[in-house]
């Protein structure tokens, strides 16, 4: 019998699904400001629903400026603690409103100040997933397509499919700001998976 000891093929195996199990941070942030936010609201069921190993991290956005190049250096403490928290991150997982049929101003701008220094930026080959809530009945697909040219001007690497796109947000969560939604619950499981699968083909394991 030709080929490698069986002991060195079990340690590559078990190697390898080390690599597979491995903990892995989703760094998450919802581009919406307001208390009652839905897309806050799902950024926060997100961690119940994320796979075994997986964590869905928040990001505090709310203390961040608008951007303005005259008090970029040295970024804002809120700016800073952004920049790390995603650098960090094996992923991003973005959750926007849909404005006026694109991202909300709030989530451009966190965009905005992660995409500075150009030559440091910590999006660049970042895997990014897209989901979104809004009131409105074709939930934040329009908001979707007008981030593409941005992830592919700041090198983010998309998650295509699944992306979660949530219609009449209002009756998805209840009083509590529980996910009801059954359906919008197994989306978020499945672009939480089809994310971590995609960092780790990103990281080589
Ligand atoms: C300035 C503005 C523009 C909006 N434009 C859209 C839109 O283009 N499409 C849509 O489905 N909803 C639109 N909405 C409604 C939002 O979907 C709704 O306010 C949603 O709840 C915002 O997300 P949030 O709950 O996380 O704050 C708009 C709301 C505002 C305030």
């Amino acid at each position: 019998m030709c080929g490698r000891p069986l002991r060195a093929r079990e340690r590559e195996s078990e190697a390898l699904s080390a690599q597979l199990n491995a903990a892995l941070t989703i760094a998450a942030f919802a581009g919406s400001l307001r208390a009652g936010s839905y897309n806050k609201m799902l950024l926060r069921n997100a961690q119940a629903l994320a796979p075994a190993g997986v964590s869905v991290a928040e990001i505090d956005i709310s203390d961040i400026p608008l951007f303005n190049a005259d008090i970029e250096d040295p970024p804002p403490p809120p700016v800073a603690r952004m920049r790390e928290a995603i650098r960090a991150a094996d992923a991003l997982l973005i959750i926007t409103p849909e404005y006026n049929w694109s991202m909300s101003g709030v989530t451009k701008n966190v965009i905005d100040w992660a995409s500075r220094p150009p030559d440091d930026s910590c999006l660049d080959d970042k895997a990014v997933g897209l989901a979104g809530c809004s009131s409105g009945y074709f939930g934040t697909a329009r908001a979707k397509i007008a981030l593409l040219p941005v992830f592919v001007f700041t090198g983010m690497h998309v998650l295509d499919e699944p992306m979660v796109h949530v219609s009449r947000a209002a009756e998805r969560f209840d009083a509590s700001g529980t996910l009801t939604d059954e359906q919008v619950k197994a989306d978020m499981r499945a672009l939480l998976e089809g994310l971590a699968a995609f960092a780790r083909t990103m990281k080589g394991t």
